[in-house]
């Protein structure tokens, strides 16, 4: 291209996608699955019988709910319980029933990148629990952390769920993990989720349903590339595959061309080609067990003080404090 012709790119949208797509080989963030269609499958996907690790979770809180939110105020002088990426909060609403249930002094403040998701969880909330106080905020994980500091002046809980954190790679893992405990005071806490390590199929499985909801999830990115970019990418030409290494626990989904073609981009300038069986990575979902979880909190300044598992060990959440 013509340096002339060089479109200026502006969103990180574009951007990345550009970077992503003119790479080798080529590779997409998963944070851009999400948009109202894809908020929509991440839906469907959790209430899928493959996709274990909602129903994982919101075993563990109905199980122990009560010795979780004691850990969270054991003196009961009230405090902040912040949730990064809350979604639909269907599991935290079990928190927060038990929280209002033993008449603990605190404010719930849902943070999601989706102003959809935040608002119909401020409504629903307001509505099934009117004595709960709730703040909402829209804000994307990194950015909300510089927040995060000047969000409360009192004792700060902060709830990252549903193994989020496997969507990073370890070193951005740490990355995050160092700022979260920088936002902390000694008395904070973190209480995050993190998928274990487990039979390879029942993880391969949870990211290739028979349904295909898993497969439209991750071809939503080139469904928003074609809307918000002015994209051609036929869908049908491309597959969703699965891989799972139970050496590294990493799970990766990837987008693969099942034959030689060329997509225009016009809003990018950019005509992307593709070999027939080439791929474009897409997502990272991290399996952990106790050494690796252990390993990445000392690497970022904090220590587990307690963890709790389901009954199938598939899941676990762990409470996190300042080192
Ligand atoms: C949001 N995140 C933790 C999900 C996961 O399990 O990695 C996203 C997802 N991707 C495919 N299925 C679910």
């Amino acid at each position: 291209m013509n340096p002339k012709d060089q479109k200026v790119l502006v969103s990180t949208f574009e951007k990345e996608v550009y970077e992503g797509l003119t790479a080798f080989p080529k590779y997409l963030s998963s944070k851009y699955f999400y948009d109202e269609v894809g908020d929509k499958i991440f839906q469907q996907i959790m209430a899928l019988p493959e996709y274990y690790l909602t129903r994982a979770e919101y075993e563990i809180f109905k199980t122990h709910k009560t010795e979780i939110i004691q850990n969270f105020d054991a003196r009961k002088e009230g405090f902040d319980l912040i949730e990064l990426g809350a979604g639909d909060g269907k599991k935290t609403k079990v928190l927060l029933e038990e929280l209002q249930h033993k008449a603990y002094n605190f404010t719930y403040m849902p943070i999601d990148i989706s102003q959809n998701a935040v608002n119909g969880l401020v409504n629903t909330l307001n509505v099934e629990m009117p004595e709960v106080k709730v703040k909402g905020q829209i804000g994307e994980y990194f950015e909300v952390l510089d927040r995060l500091k000047h969000l409360s002046n009192r004792k700060k809980v902060v709830m990252v769920l549903g193994s989020n954190i496997g969507n990073l790679l370890h070193p951005r893992a740490i990355q995050f993990l160092k700022k979260l405990c920088s936002a902390m005071h000694t008395d904070d806490l973190l209480f995050m989720g993190f998928d274990q390590k487990k039979h390879p199929q029942k993880v391969l499985d949870a990211y290739n349903d028979k349904s295909g909801v898993t497969a439209a999830f991750n071809k939503n990115v080139l469904a928003r590339i074609n809307k918000e970019l002015q994209g051609n990418f036929d869908l049908d030409k491309f597959m969703h595959w699965e891989t799972y290494d139970p050496e590294n626990g990493t799970a990766k989904s990837y987008l693969v061309s099942k034959e030689k073609q060329t997509v225009d981009i016009d809003s990018l300038s950019l005509q992307v080609h593709f070999e027939a069986w080439e791929s474009v990575h897409t997502e990272i979902s991290q399996k952990y067990d106790d050494d690796i979880v252990k390993w990445l909190a000392e690497a970022s300044g904090l220590k587990i003080v307690q963890s709790f598992a389901d009954k199938n060990n598939d899941y676990k959440d762990y409470i996190l404090t300042k080192a």
